[in-house]
C-alpha cells in the first residue's frame, strides 16, 4: 500500500561535547589519518551527561517550535533506536513528557531496526497517518551509540556517534515510497551485546554495499521512477566507502548524495534524519523535490524511501 503523507517539519539536535580522530589516537591505537581514509569521518559528538530522550525531544522540539507548529495535534509518535534511555518505558514515552505532552491520546512506542530504523518508523508512521486515525506523527532517530561502544577495540570505537533527529507527518497529497527488509544475520556479524558493539567490519562492508544498491533499484522500480527523478539521495552514513562504491557501480554522481559522516560518524538510526534535516537546512527551496533514503544495519535489515520534500 502507498501512502499519501505530507513532510511537515524537521529538526536535529547534536550534543555539544565532539570526540575528533586526534582524541582517539590518545585512546586507542590508530592514526587520524587511518580513520579519515578509511572511514570518510573527522569528528563524532558525544552525549555524556544526555539521554537519548533528551536529544531527542531537543531534535523534536527543534521540528515544532522552527514552524510553530501546534504540538497538540501530535498523536503518534515513533523513535527509532538501538539505545533508548531504558528497556521500559520507551524512549518515546519519555520524550513525549519532554515536549510537553501529557495528554492520553497519543501511541508512543520504539521501534528496533538497526540503521535502517528511521526508515522503518517512517514507514510505519506513514501507513498507521493513512489509516486517518492519527493525525500527526512525530517520526525520530535517536542514538546515544557511545556508550555502547568498546573504547578498547579500535575496529569499532572510531566509527560511532550521538546525534537525534526528527520529522513530523500528517496526511498529505504526495506519495510515499517504502521498500523495508530483513534478513536473519546467522554468524552474528553485527550486535549489540552487554552493552558492547561488536562487529566484523569486512563482512558489514559487503553486505551495505550489496543491499544498498539492491534497494536503490527496488524503490525506483517500485516508484517508477528513474535515478535522474530523483533530487537528493540520502544514505546512512556508515562510512563514505560504502557511497563510493554504490555511486561507482550505480553511475550516480557523488554529488547526488547527502553526505555528513565527516562530522558525525555513524549515528546508526539517527544518521538519515540528521542528513535529510541538514540538506533541508543547506539547500533551502519552495520547489518541491524528491529525497530517497536508504539505509542498513544490524539485523540484517535494510531499506528505502522515496518521499517529498
Ligand atoms: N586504526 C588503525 N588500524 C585499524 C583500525 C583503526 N581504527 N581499525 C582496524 N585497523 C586495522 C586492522 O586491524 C587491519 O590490520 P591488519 O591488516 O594488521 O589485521 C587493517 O587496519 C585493515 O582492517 P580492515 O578491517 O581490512 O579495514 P577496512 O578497510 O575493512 O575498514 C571498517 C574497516 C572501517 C570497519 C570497514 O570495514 C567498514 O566500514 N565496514 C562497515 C562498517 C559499518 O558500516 N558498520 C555499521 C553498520 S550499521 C549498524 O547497524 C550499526
Amino acid at each position: 500500500m502507498n501512502t499519501f503523507i505530507k513532510v511537515v517539519s524537521t529538526g536535529r539536535y547534536l550534543p555539544e561535547k565532539t570526540l575528533s580522530n586526534t582524541d582517539l589516537e590518545k585512546i586507542v591505537d590508530t592514526t587520524s589519518e587511518w580513520i579519515e581514509t578509511r572511514t570518510g569521518i573527522i569528528n563524532r559528538h558525544v552525549a555524556d551527561l544526555e539521554t537519548t530522550s533528551d536529544m531527542a525531544a531537543k531534535a523534536a522540539l527543534q521540528a515544532i517550535n522552527k514552524i510553530g507548529y501546534d504540538v497538540n495535534k501530535i498523536d503518534l509518535i515513533i523513535t527509532a533506536t538501538i539505545s533508548g534511555d531504558q528497556q521500559t518505558p520507551s524512549t518515546s514515552n519519555f520524550i513525549q513528557g519532554k515536549i510537553g505532552l501529557s495528554h492520553k491520546h497519543i501511541m508512543a512506542f520504539d521501534i528496533n531496526a538497526a540503521c535502517t530504523g528511521f526508515i522503518y518508523a517512517l514507514e510505519v508512521a506513514s501507513t498507521l497517518i493513512q489509516t486517518h486515525k492519527f493525525k500527526a506523527a512525530l517520526v525520530i532517530g535517536a542514538e546515544t551509540l557511545t556508550k555502547l561502544v568498546d573504547y578498547n577495540d579500535r575496529n569499532t570505537c572510531v566509527l560511532f556517534g550521538d546525534g537525534a533527529g526528527a520529522m513530523i507527518i500528517e496526511h498529505g497529497e504526495d506519495e510515499a515510497f517504502f521498500s523495508n527488509a530483513s534478513y536473519p544475520d546467522k554468524e552474528l556479524v553485527l550486535t549489540v551485546k552487554n552493552n558492547k558493539i561488536a562487529m566484523d567490519g569486512k563482512k558489514v562492508y559487503a553486505f551495505a554495499v550489496t543491499v544498498v544498491e539492491e534497494s536503490i533499484n527496488k524503490i525506483l522500480k517500485l516508484a517508477k521512477l528513474k535515478q535522474e527523478d530523483i533530487d537528493i539521495l540520502i544514505p546512512h552514513q556508515a562510512n563514505i566507502r560504502i557511497i563510493q562504491s554504490v555511486s561507482k557501480s550505480m553511475e550516480i554522481p557523488m554529488d547526488k548524495f547527502f553526505i555528513n559522516i565527516r562530522d558525525y560518524g555513524n549515528t546508526s538510526a539517527a544518521s538519515i534524519i540528521i542528513a535529510l534535516d541538514e540538506y533541508l537546512e543547506h539547500h533551502p527551496s519552495t520547489k518541491q523535490r524528491r529525497a530517497l533514503l536508504v539505509g542498513f544495519g544490524g539485523g540484517f535489515t535494510f531499506g528505502s524511501a522515496i518521499i517529498t520534500l
